[in-house]
C-alpha cells in the first residue's frame, strides 16, 4: 500500500516503525516527519500538515491508498474533511467528530447524551461566578478550558486562588469547566473506530508529571508502560467494560447525530472507588502510550487503519499482542516543560536514527530532533527522545530502557528514573 502519514513526532515514528515491521512492501511517505523518521528509511516530505488545502493538493498530486492522521490540530483544522469527500480512505475523523478532542464542553455532552460515566461538570462564564462552583465541588479543584490548549487549559489544585486565576485566565477564550476531582489510577485505553463499530488495543499508563514520584508539572508525557497487570478483574474484563460502556455508546452517539468517528478513539480513564470514570478523549493515537502499544502489536497495523477508514472493522480479525511489556522512557530538554533550551548536541544516536550499542529489543523513536551538516544528531524542542524496550519481564524491560538512555548524551536533559517501577 501507498501510505501517507501526517505529523512530526514520536508518535507518527511509532506509526511507521509498525508499518514498517509488516511483513508487507508498503511505500511509506511522512509529512513533515521529523529527521528521526527519515533516518529509519521512508521518504519524509516538507508539508503543511495542518492546512486541509495544501494536504488536499498532496495527495491529489501524489496518490495515496491511505491516509494517517497523527496528531489534534490537523484533526480539528478538517484535514480528513475533503480528503474523505474526494473518496480517499482517511484513518481520523472529520472535523466535526475530532470536537470530542477539540471541545472539553462537547464531549462532556456527548457523553452525557450516550450515559457514558464520567466526573460531575459545570461550565462557569466569569472569575466571579467560580467561586461558588468551586466550594460546591470542593478540593482538589479540577478547572478545565475548552478547546485545544497544547496541555495547558487543565489546571488540578488545592489552592482555590489559583483555580479562581485559571477561570480568569481562560474565561475570556472559552467556555471553562469546573469538574470534579477524581482519584485513582489513570489508564489509557486506545480504540479503533469506522463509524459504526470499534475495536479494541490495549491498556497502557502514561506518567504525565516532569518528576519522579509524580511530582512538578503535567507534560505531554514523560513515559509509559504496558500492558497494566493491576487492573480490576484483569485485561479482559477492563477492556469489555470500556467497550461496552464508554467506547461503543460514544461512536454510536456521534454515528446517530451524522458525525461517524472514523479513526482513534483515545478513552482516558480513572480507576476510582466507585468505579472507572471518563477524564478525557481524544481523537487520535496518545503519546507516549502509542509507542508502548504499537510495540506489542504483533498483527499488521495496516489492516487496522484501513479498515477503520473504509468501515469494515467489523470484518477484521482482532489484533493480537505480546505478553511481554513494553516501556518508554522520554528524554526532554532543559527546561521543559517549561522554556526549552534548544539546539544542543546530542550524543550517542547512529545514522539510522538508533542507540548506539543497545540491547536487543531496545528501539528509539525521535520526537523532536535534527541533523547537522556533519552529520552530527541536535535536540530541537522540549521532548526529543523516546527509548523504547520490550523484555521477558517489567524488570528486564526497565533494565534495558534505561541502560540505553545511559548511552545517549544531552547537555541539561532530563529524564523520570521510575517509569514502570511499580510494576517492575
Ligand atoms: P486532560 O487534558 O483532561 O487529560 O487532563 C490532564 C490531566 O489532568 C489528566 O491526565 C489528569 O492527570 C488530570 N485530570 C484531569 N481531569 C481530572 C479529574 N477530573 N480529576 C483528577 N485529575 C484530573
Ligand atoms: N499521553 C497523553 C496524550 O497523548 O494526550
Amino acid at each position: 500500500m501507498k501510505i501517507l502519514v501526517l505529523g512530526p513526532g514520536a508518535r507518527e515514528h511509532a506509526i511507521v516503525l509498525a508499518l514498517l515491521a509488516e511483513q508487507a512492501e508498503h511505500e511509506i511517505v511522512c509529512a513533515p516527519g521529523n529527521a528521526g523518521i527519515a533516518a529509519s528509511g521512508v521518504e519524509v516530505a516538507d508539508l503543511a500538515y495542518t492546512d486541509p488545502a495544501a494536504v488536499s493538493a498532496f495527495v491529489a498530486d501524489r496518490g495515496f491508498d491511505l491516509v494517517v492522521v497523527g496528531p489534534e490540530a490537523p484533526l480539528v483544522a478538517g484535514v480528513a474533511d475533503p480528503l474523505r469527500a474526494a473518496g480517499i480512505p482517511v484513518f481520523g475523523p472529520d472535523a466535526a467528530a475530532a470536537q470530542l478532542e477539540g471541545s472539553k464542553a462537547f464531549a462532556k455532552r456527548i457523553m452525557d447524551e450516550a450515559n457514558v460515566p464520567t466526573g460531575r461538570a459545570a461550565r462557569v462564564a466569569s472569575a466571579e461566578e467560580a467561586g461558588a462552583v468551586l466550594d460546591e465541588f470542593g478540593a482538589p479543584y479540577v478547572v478545565k478550558a475548552d478547546g485545544l490548549a497544547a496541555g495547558k487549559g487543565v489546571l488540578v489544585t488545592e489552592d482555590r486562588d489559583a483555580a479562581i486565576e485559571h477561570v480568569a485566565t481562560w474565561a475570556p477564550h472559552g467556555e471553562v469547566l469546573v469538574e470534579e476531582f477524581l482519584d485513582g489510577q489513570e489508564v489509557s485505553l486506545f480504540f479503533f473506530a469506522d463509524g459504526e463499530n470499534v475495536v479494541p488495543l490495549t491498556p497502557a499508563q502514561d506518567y504525565k508529571r516532569i518528576f519522579d514520584g509524580d511530582e512538578g508539572p503535567n507534560t505531554g508525557g514523560m513515559g509509559a508502560y504496558s500492558p497494566l497487570p493491576w487492573l480490576p478483574g484483569g485485561d479482559a474484563a477492563f477492556i469489555q467494560e470500556i467497550t461496552e460502556t464508554v467506547a461503543l455508546p460514544t461512536v454510536r452517539q456521534l454515528a446517530a447525530e451524522g458525525t461517524p468517528f472514523k479513526g482513534l478513539l483515545y478513552c482516558g480513564l480513572i480507576v476510582t472507588a466507585k468505579g472507572i470514570r471518563v477524564i478525557e478523549f481524544n481523537a487520535r493515537f496518545g503519546d507516549p502510550e502509542t509507542q508502548v502499544v504499537l510495540a506489542r502489536l504483533t498483527s499488521p497495523l495496516s489492516r487496522y487503519l484501513l479498515a477503520s477508514a473504509q468501515g469494515t472493522l467489523a470484518e477484521v480479525p482482532a489484533p493480537e499482542f505480546s505478553d511481554e511489556p513494553a516501556v518508554i522512557v522520554v528524554v526532554a530538554s532543559e527546561g521543559y516543560p517549561g522554556t526549552v533550551v534548544s539546539g544542543r548536541p546530542i550524543a550517542g544516536i547512529t545514522e539510522a536514527g538508533q542507540v548506539e550499542g543497545a540491547s536487543e529489543g531496545v528501539h528509539l523513536v525521535h520526537a523532536a530532533t535534527a541533523r547537522t551538516e556533519d552529520g552530527g544528531w541536535i535536540a530541537t524542542g522540549g521532548r526529543v527522545l523516546g527509548v523504547v524496550a520490550r523484555g521477558e519481564s517489567f524488570a528486564a524491560a526497565r533494565d534495558r530502557a534505561y541502560d540505553a538512555v545511559g548511552k545517549l548524551s544531552l547537555e541539561g536533559s532530563q529524564h523520570r528514573t521510575d517509569i514502570a517501577a511499580r510494576v517492575a
